[in-house]
């Protein structure tokens, strides 16, 4: 009995207080949005111009990672860059190690000269091959890491994974702030140590 009338008192209060509110509260659908302009009409309207960092290659201030092991941003301009062909990688120029110390660049870290892909072929009985292994279930066969003398041709297209960054604000403020386990980690990567972690311990 007590209870019901407890209940009872809430649900006055809370119609009141939501009466009052929408008796007082007004929103126009105008400020709804993020653009400061009519919502029923495309007239005039003109999306903020997207531009890029002008400084080249060398000029440039690098961005802080913005989580643990992400794909860094590219901070320099990539005119006359993209796109990557096959017969054509400009960021390999520049990216690989061996020259890129000497440019003062990150170089492609080992996880790009990695295959993580074993070979894959189907014998004559029909059965699929993995790694010359004939396997009844493919997702039994383990991933394995083979070291490669050249890019991986996963990673081959650098600009799928690593992008230019406008300079254009954003509308609402990006306050996603990130805390990495080791220190340095805004500015390298080590994503193959993390993946090799307890892989050699296995006998
Ligand atoms: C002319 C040499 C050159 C070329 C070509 C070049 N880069 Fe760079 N890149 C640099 C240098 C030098 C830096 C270091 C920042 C600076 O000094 O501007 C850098 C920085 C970067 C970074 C940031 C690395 C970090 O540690 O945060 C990325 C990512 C990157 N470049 C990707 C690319 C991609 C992708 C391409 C091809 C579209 C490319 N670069 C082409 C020289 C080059
Ligand atoms: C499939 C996505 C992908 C592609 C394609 C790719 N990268 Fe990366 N890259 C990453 C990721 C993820 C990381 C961070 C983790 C790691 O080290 O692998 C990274 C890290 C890097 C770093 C920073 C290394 C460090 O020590 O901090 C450089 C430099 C780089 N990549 C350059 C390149 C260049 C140049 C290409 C093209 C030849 C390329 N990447 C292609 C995903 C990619």
């Amino acid at each position: 009995m007590k209870i019901t009338k407890i209940a009872l008192g809430l649900f006055t209060a809370a119609t009141v207080f939501m009466v009052g509110c929408s008796a007082t509260q007004s929103v126009s659908e105008e400020s709804l949005g993020l653009r400061s302009t009519s919502l029923y009409s495309e007239v005039d309207v003109i999306p903020v111009k997207t531009e890029y960092i002008k400084n080249a290659a060398g000029e440039s201030q690098l961005i802080d990672r913005a989580f643990e092991n992400a794909p860094p941003m590219i901070p320099h301009n990539v005119e006359g860059m993209l796109p990557i062909t096959i017969n054509n990688n400009a960021c390999t120029g520049c990216h690989t190690p061996g020259v890129a110390e000497s440019m003062n660049a990150t170089a492609i870290p080992k996880s790009h000269f990695t295959n993580f892909r074993p070979d894959t072929s189907l014998a004559k009985n029909g059965r699929i091959t993995k790694e010359g292994k004939e396997v009844t279930n493919t997702s039994d066969f383990k991933v394995i890491g083979k070291p490669l003398t050249k890019v991986s041709g996963t990673r081959f297209n650098c600009s799928q994974c690593h992008v230019p960054q406008t300079i254009t604000g954003t509308a609402p403020i990006n306050e996603f702030q990130v805390n990495f386990r080791t220190q340095g980690h805004n500015k390298k990567s080590n994503l193959i140590d993390n993946i090799n972690e307890g892989v050699n311990t296995i006998k």
